[in-house]
């Protein structure tokens, strides 16, 4: 395949306080990482799908691929995390095909991410050959504060984006991006921006939202919820 998504899933999950890694936990019946491959293996192109996950949840991950992936184009290759998320990334990124030339990294937190999300993504980095990440605008009012509770400036949120995954780009952007990077980073366009390599802020879903504490998860299943009649 030209196209691979890696999908870190090698989270703790602290903040979400269920005791088990978020990825793992049910949503509407089914673990969230179930719920995210859903609709990577709904891409038309051939796709390599990286799962990264906790050292004690290889065989588990393995048996949720199976199920999801089907009869579906594309294969999928489960790997070890590390301590940070960018640690796992770059366990993900080791298993890439040698066919290879766009990468995704998609948060697997981010379980109703829709497939179109992944196919503009997709055709982003592959017709402008640089990488691409949703974006939304930021409605709430954004205040820098002193670190005591004192409001200082307020942001121009004009100016700003609440960006989302998957995030795609070449590959050699991002590996040479990986090999270079010396801080840690929140995610993979910081990274490949601080190695000089520009990226596009596209269109993103409020759909992508992540996962991240019992509300999220709350609202998730509201989703996942048949419509009342
Ligand atoms: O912690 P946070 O919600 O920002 O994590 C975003 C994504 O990165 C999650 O899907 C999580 O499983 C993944 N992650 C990881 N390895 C880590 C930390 C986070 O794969 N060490």
């Amino acid at each position: 395949p030209s196209v691979a998504v890696i999908v870190v899933a090698a989270g703790s999950g602290t903040r979400l306080g269920l005791g088990q890694p978020k990825a793992f936990v049910s949503l509407a019946g089914r673990p969230i990482l179930s719920r995210s491959l859903d609709a990577i293996f709904a891409l038309d192109d051939e796709t390599q799908v990286v799962v990264v996950v906790p050292a004690d949840r290889v065989e588990q991950a393995g048996d949720i691929v199976a199920q999801v992936a089907g009869a579906a184009v594309g294969y999928a290759t489960v790997v070890v995390g590390g301590e940070s998320r960018q640690a796992s990334v770059e366990a993900g990124l080791a298993a890439l095909a040698e066919s290879v030339d766009i990468v995704l990294v998609h948060d697997a937190a981010r379980a109703l991410t829709p497939t179109a999300q992944f196919a503009s993504v997709i055709d982003e980095v592959r017709s402008a050959g640089r990488g691409a990440v949703p974006g939304l605008p930021v409605s709430d009012t954004i205040k820098r504060t002193d670190g005591f509770g004192l409001a200082l400036a307020t942001v121009d949120r004009s100016e700003l984006s609440a960006v989302q995954t998957p995030q795609g780009f070449p590959r050699q952007q991002l590996q040479r991006a990986y090999e270079f990077a010396a801080d840690e980073f929140t995610d993979d366009a910081a990274l490949v921006a601080a190695a000089g390599f520009e990226v596009a802020i596209i269109h993103g879903d409020p759909l992508a939202f992540k996962i991240t504490t019992a509300w999220d998860l709350r609202r998730a299943e509201q989703e996942l919820a048949p419509a009342p009649e």
